[in-house]
């Protein structure tokens, strides 16, 4: 039977009924698939990408096309989560009619069901454009990565005078601009506990404590891919960095020592291939 897909309502509703939304970064088919499978509610194709996979130190260097290109990937793999595109840095800063187009382009051509930017109020009549174009919105307020420079770094947002009240405002502006959720990031416990009383709409936490509606992680941390970075936020639920450097010392070692591949992992001349043996590992598509 055809999985029911996770939607803006269902979000909503989740928040409604008290139950807590799962939410993970996803970048490519593969781990969209598995995400998916495992009953993440929503997968975030985020431009921390540009971190992950591109190697750069910020996120500031993603394009839309590269966004684009990912959302199309991930969307392949995934049959029931909900799967959010991230509107990268520049790509609606300048203009409502330059941020209509990034966001049209994400879901036209990266297939995506929702965008995310980030910034409160001063994006609040970009965000009801959008929603009156028919794309719903996820807010990101908080640590936004993409004001690296503007903040000096990246660093836990609200401290300050005026964070809690500036926060709140920014939230409830996007709330009554028509976004249907907020991400929260990098925040103080307990404002994020405000925030998520004071609205009608999800809140996602990351780094926000386990009073938001939801989680999310950035998917490489929360596998344990990096063995290097492990900010306070993060819980590694496994340990996938360690494992893939073992079984490819593994693999590097049978290769070197000719103990693969075995007479059962190779062809011969003389035997008939069996029809339904696929020969490449294809996604979302059972041989
Ligand atoms: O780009 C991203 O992965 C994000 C999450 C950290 C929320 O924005």
């Amino acid at each position: 039977m055809k999985a029911q897909r996770v939607t803006i309502h269902t979000l909503r509703q989740m928040k409604e009924r008290g139950e807590k939304i799962a939410m993970v970064t996803a970048y490519d088919a593969t781990f969209g698939r598995l995400f998916d499978e495992a009953g993440a509610d929503v997968l975030l194709v985020g431009d921390s990408l540009g971190m992950v996979i591109q190697g750069h130190d910020t996120t500031l260097p993603v394009t839309l096309e590269e966004m684009s290109y990912h959302c199309r990937a991930v969307v392949r793999g995934v049959a029931r989560a909900h799967v959010v595109g991230d509107m990268p840095f520049m790509s609606y800063q300048a203009s409502i009619e330059q941020g209509l187009t990034a966001a049209g382009r994400l879901i036209k051509e990266g297939g995506c069901h929702s965008v995310k930017l980030e910034g409160g109020a001063q994006h609040a009549p970009l965000v009801e454009k959008l929603v009156a174009a028919g794309i719903p919105v996820m807010g990101h307020i908080g640590l936004t990565p993409q004001s690296f420079h503007q903040f000096g770094g990246f660093k836990v947002q609200g401290r300050d005078a005026g964070g809690r009240e500036r926060l709140l405002a920014d939230a409830l502006a996007l709330e009554a601009a028509g976004a249907y959720a907020i991400v929260l990031e990098a925040i103080p416990a307990d404002i994020a506990h405000d925030i998520t009383a004071a609205l009608q709409i999800p809140t996602i936490g990351i780094g926000a404590g386990v009073d938001c509606d939801g989680q999310v992680l950035v998917c490489y941390d929360m596998l344990g891919m990096n063995e290097e970075f492990k900010p306070r936020f993060v819980r590694r639920f496994a340990q996938l960095g360690a494992t893939i450097k073992q079984a490819t010392q593994q693999y590097v070692s049978e290769v070197r020592a000719s103990t693969f591949p075995s007479d059962a992992e190779s062809f011969a001349v003389t035997e008939k291939q069996a029809p339904q043996t696929a020969l490449y590992s294809t996604i979302g598509k059972k041989p």
